[in-house]
């Protein structure tokens, strides 16, 4: 059988030993997915704004085996020991592990699974996962974790959906796990395409591959500065989508635009918006900052504020926390947003005509306006950016959601060796001396999407 695009010898070596770890009952097939993880070139913090982004899948992958079972359960199984094995039921309304256990990403992909399929009579099923995507570097982990484990255990239930129908169901589902994210990780995961870029856009989702110039490289170097999304990184990450929202609604109440909670629905009712007047617009009509009890911003939108706390924030286990003794930025991170969009859109147009010169400068640009405006930035990251730039890169950014993780560099081929050396001397050998930084840094390249495999056709 010819295997879809994406699993190397390698990886299908990897299936092979952890289906014989697999305890499979009276199952009649054993199924295996691959889905990778992902590099944004630009584009951050847009998606849950409803604005596109442009990332790459990459060629590091979560591999996932999986049989049906006749217990009502899943029994999953990391092939890293240091994630302890996990059993649970399935319900209606599976209740999450405490927080920060690596199975609530598993829960998710199971529980929207559920909601997608609420009369089906799901089986349990028997899963072992082998993840090969750093994690908590940026680059996405726990969606290849969620994709990979929601298209087995539809496949193990001969259930399927049209990848964006999926795309749309994973980027929801991960919200069980408390953060409010977009859904560009799991976008990119399922429809990764070899050597190219991704223009993501959302409501409705839409993919429209690019090819990556044959001259690009794309370095990655993780700070080791851990990206964790169950700690704090969470509070900053959610507060900012509630600042974006704010944003949002004030603009919108400005413009008399009914209904606008995200701020896609601000530009999407103004075909020829730009950000510097919207960002004016906004300035004009609310303080820069507002209170985190969100009186002052009920005010504004003439709404009581019991009722928009309810509607920002959420209830139940998923409800956003905020700190209230910090105002919320308002206008900074709408700067951010529209400015990034920008970017966005431009960087589609230069990538696909091949002008790198163009993407590496919209790319600072980028990481200027995250540190500045969106304040996702760090110390660490700023150095590495600034190491790989030195190095020769034409362009460099954080990538992921900040606050530590990975930055990626965009530069010609025959510079990545220099832009590798040059942040191993620059930031690698000063925070870890005499360490080896193999395994922190590499050329990664644009990978395929996510797929399942029928394990009895390879046998
Ligand atoms: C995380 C989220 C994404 C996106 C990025 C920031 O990776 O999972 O949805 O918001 O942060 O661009």
């Amino acid at each position: 059988m010819t295997l879809p695009d994406g699993w190397d010898a390698e990886e299908q070596a990897r299936v092979k030993r952890l289906a014989t770890k697999l305890r499979t009952d009276h199952a009649t097939q054993i199924i295996a997915v691959r889905a990778p993880g992902r590099v944004n070139l630009i584009g951050e913090h847009t998606d849950y704004s409803g604005l596109p982004v442009l990332p790459v899948a990459i060629d590091r992958s979560t591999i996932v085996v999986a049989a049906a079972n006749t217990t009502g359960e899943i029994e999953v199984t990391n092939a890293d020991p240091a994630w302890p094995s996990r059993r649970f039921a399935i319900e209606r309304q599976i209740p999450p592990y405490e927080t920060g256990d690596w199975a609530d990403y598993v829960k998710a992909a199971i529980q929207g699974v559920i909601d997608r399929f609420p009369t089906h009579a799901l089986r349990g099923a028997s899963i072992v996962v082998d993840g090969r995507v750093p994690p908590a570097a940026g680059l996405s982990s726990s969606s290849a974790l969620t994709v990979s484990i929601a298209m087995a255990f539809m496949a193990s239930n001969q259930l399927e959906l049209d990848p964006l129908e999926a795309a749309t169901m994973v980027a929801r589902s991960e919200r069980y796990v408390g953060t409010h994210g977009g859904g560009m990780d799991q976008a990119a995961s399922i429809f990764g395409r070899r050597d190219h870029a991704l223009f993501i856009e959302f409501d409705p989702l839409r993919v429209r591959a690019i090819k990556m110039p044959a001259n690009a490289a794309l370095v990655v170097a993780d700070s080791r500065q851990i990206a964790d999304k169950s700690g704090t990184v969470r509070a900053e990450y959610n507060r900012r989508v509630v600042e974006c929202s704010l944003a949002a609604r004030i603009l919108g109440r400005a413009l008399k635009l009914d209904g606008a909670t995200i701020l896609g629905d601000v530009v999407r009712a103004y075909p020829a918006w730009n950000a510097v007047e919207l960002v004016e617009k906004l300035a004009a009509t609310s303080p820069a900052q507002l209170g985190a009890n969100l009186k002052d911003a009920a005010n504004i939108l003439g709404v009581t504020q019991n009722a928009l706390d309810a509607d920002l924030l959420g209830q139940g286990p998923t409800r956003i926390a905020l700190d209230p003794t910090r105002p919320l930025e308002v206008l900074k991170r709408a700067r951010h947003v529209l400015s990034e969009t920008e970017r966005v859109i431009h960087a589609a147009t230069v990538l696909e005509a091949g002008r790198l010169d163009e993407m590496g400068t919209l790319m600072d640009a980028s990481h200027q306006s995250l540190a500045d405006d969106f304040e996702c930035s760090t110390q660490r990251l700023d150095e590495i950016v600034e190491c790989a730039r030195r190095g020769g890169a034409l362009g460099a950014r954080l990538t992921g959601a900040g606050f530590g993780g990975s930055i990626v560099a965009l530069c010609e081929v025959s510079n990545a060796a220099a832009v590798i050396e040059s942040i191993d001397r620059g930031y690698y050998a000063k925070q870890y001396p005499g360490a080896a930084p193999e395994n922190w840094r590499a050329v990664l390249h644009a990978g395929a999407g996510a797929s399942v495999i029928d394990m009895r056709a390879t046998a």
